[in-house]
């Protein structure tokens, strides 16, 4: 006999702001730094966090239910502390926090996607650019707190998947890496540690040169790693062994998607490379729920932009010349998608 419909999955997803909000603002006011290996009283956090003594309890066991902080005790009395996971990837310590992705969730997306239906029935875009009118990284940079905010972003979603790649594809024949759109130079900083017979460019805007700069120095590895400005629609990619693009083909529409995978193919030497990291969507467009939820944020975003399949991507890389295609699942909803010149 079937079992009766079960609508419990409606509801965790219907609801789910609640907890994916609680999270956010738990990230915003910094709960997971301020316990850095520390077990805290809930009026102590109250007062660190300086939240109403109405929300404190709720707030905090909130958390202990959705598995985000550990409780010893009950009551005024009962200490919190993080669990394994918040204390690696969510206090500002540690080497490993991601909570920048969350943080501008939390500053940016979690209100933008207040208005996906209107996105949905007019596919236009709902961020700052839906009155503006500019294109999105223009508008975006033009406040230096927000490009500090969307690299710090770009950090944390990044960090996993990049060193899954550096681990799981054969650098070694390979001398030279140029990582387009590389933002803070992360790609080309783990590359460069983890195969030190690699050089490495990473190539962004002119006003993000700075901040890779600052990161590849920070690193120790400003003799092995360069920052290198341009525009990739308008100026000649560094030509490398290797060129890379995380996150990048989703952010635009097909007609610039080509113009990418196009200027990678002139770029590479012959023999070369060219990876992409991204939420490969898988070919039937029914499991890869994350990637097909990114799609809809790149909605969100910037309008016509959006995320795609292994399939397209052999496609795509098939016209410009390129003679294969192989895609390496990275760890969850992410792949590498690597084309062979
Ligand atoms: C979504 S972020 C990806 C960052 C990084 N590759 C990663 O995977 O975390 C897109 C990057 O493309 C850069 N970018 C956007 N338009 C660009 C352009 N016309 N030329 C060069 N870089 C650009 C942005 O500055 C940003 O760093």
């Amino acid at each position: 006999m079937s079992q009766p419909p079960d609508p419990s999955q409606i509801m965790q997803v219907g609801m789910g702001f609640w907890a994916s909000k609680t999270l956010l603002s738990a990230v915003e006011l910094e709960l997971f730094t301020h316990l850095d290996g520390e077990a805290l009283r809930g009026g102590e956090l109250q007062d660190r966090l300086r939240l109403h003594p109405r929300a404190t309890y709720d707030f905090l066991d909130a958390l202990v239910a959705l598995g985000f902080l550990e409780r010893d005790g009950e009551g005024s009395d009962a200490r919190y502390r993080n669990t394994a996971e918040t204390a690696a990837f969510l206090d500002k310590q540690s080497p490993t926090y991601i909570g920048g992705i969350l943080e501008m969730s939390n500053a940016r997306l979690y209100r933008f996607w207040g208005d996906l239906t209107e996105a949905l029935k007019t596919g236009a875009p709902q961020n700052e650019v839906k009155h503006s009118g500019k294109p999105m990284f223009e508008e975006l940079y033009s406040d230096p707190a927000k490009l500090e905010q969307f690299m710090r972003a770009m950090q944390g979603i990044s960090l996993g998947n990049l060193h899954a790649l550096a681990e799981k594809f054969d650098f070694s024949r390979y001398e030279t890496v140029c990582d387009i759109g590389g933002a803070t130079g992360q790609l080309c900083t783990i590359l460069a540690t983890h195969h030190p017979h690699l050089r490495c460019t990473s190539f962004d805007l002119p006003v993000v040169a700075p901040i890779a700069e600052r990161t590849i120095a920070a690193a120790g590895l400003s003799d092995r790693v360069a920052a290198a400005s341009g525009d990739f629609f308008e100026d000649p990619l560094p030509s490398a062994d290797v060129i890379t693009m995380g996150l990048i083909l989703h952010d635009w529409n097909l007609e610039r998607k080509k113009q990418l995978i196009g200027a990678a193919y002139e770029a590479l030497a012959e023999g070369g490379v060219f990876i992409i990291i991204e939420n490969l969507i898988d070919d039937a467009r029914c499991e890869n729920a994350f990637g097909l939820l990114m799609s809809l944020n790149m909605l969100i975003e910037f309008g016509d932009a959006f995320d795609f399949t292994g399939a397209d991507l052999r496609q795509w890389c098939a016209e410009v010349g390129f003679r294969s295609v192989e895609v390496i699942p990275l760890g969850g909803p992410t792949s590498a998608g690597v084309a062979y010149k």
